[in-house]
């Protein structure tokens, strides 16, 4: 384990995408450590209704990359325009570029790194209101976020990834996942990370978004 306060932890779990170790197995073990530590997170009602697809053949590595490709082509050719006029804020700039450049390796490589853990959630709610969605999804992101925490602990890098839900139904034939019963809430892809440091992130002032007592 690596050794971080919980303040490091929770401020340097980055989405690590360039720094993916494509090369080094990751064991059937520490996957499991990280999910038993994922259930532990908070979610409506205690219903028990998490799921995780971990996915470590290489063909269907290779398909799930392929449909991940299918649906981030559009996505791909708008932050391009973006990037290329600015914002007129040179460090937001810079970092946004970097960020694209990383999703673009990402999405180059994907089906290399080692694992693809998919998280679902029994019960869909494509048709409900806000408070059963974000009741739904409130008690599975928590469960990524924890397991994000700790793959980073045991020295595992990860993107939370959403956009092959572009096409979720061509994701779950390929992976025999229940469609109509079971929601997939987004691709990780897991593998050792190179290097050690990780920084805190460029984030908004918090005086720009706290609203005390009222907005
Ligand atoms: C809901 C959600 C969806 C995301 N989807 C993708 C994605 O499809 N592909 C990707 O490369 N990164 C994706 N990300 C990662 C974000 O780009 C990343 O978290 C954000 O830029 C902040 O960077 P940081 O996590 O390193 O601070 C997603 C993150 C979240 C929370």
């Amino acid at each position: 384990m690596i050794s971080l306060t919980p303040d490091e932890l929770l401020t340097t779990t980055r989405a690590v995408r360039k720094r993916l170790d494509l090369s080094r197995p990751v064991s059937k073990n520490i996957i499991e450590d990280c999910i038993a530590v994922a259930v532990q997170a908070p979610n409506a009602g205690n219903r028990q209704l998490l799921h995780f697809v971990v996915v470590t053949d290489e063909a269907k590595r290779r398909a799930l990359a392929q449909i991940y490709r299918k649906c981030s082509e559009s996505y791909f050719a708008s932050p391009q325009a973006a990037i290329a006029s600015g914002s007129g804020d040179r460090s937001r700039d810079s970092a946004m570029r970097r960020k694209f450049e990383s999703e673009l390796y990402l999405n180059a490589h994907l089906h290399e790194v080692p694992v693809h853990v998919i998280p679902c959630i029994s019960g869909r709610t494509d048709s409900v209101g806000v408070a059963a969605q974000a009741a739904r999804w409130g008690s599975i992101f928590p469960a990524v976020w924890s397991f994000m925490l700790a793959g980073r602990a045991r020295g595992l890098g990860m993107t939370f990834t959403t956009i092959h839900l572009h096409r979720e139904a061509e994701a779950a034939d390929l992976l025999g996942i229940p469609y109509e019963t079971v929601m997939q809430a987004g691709l990780l892809p897991v593998a050792y990370f190179k290097g050690s440091k990780f920084r805190p992130g460029l984030r908004q002032p918090i005086a720009e978004l706290i609203h005390w007592d009222g907005w």
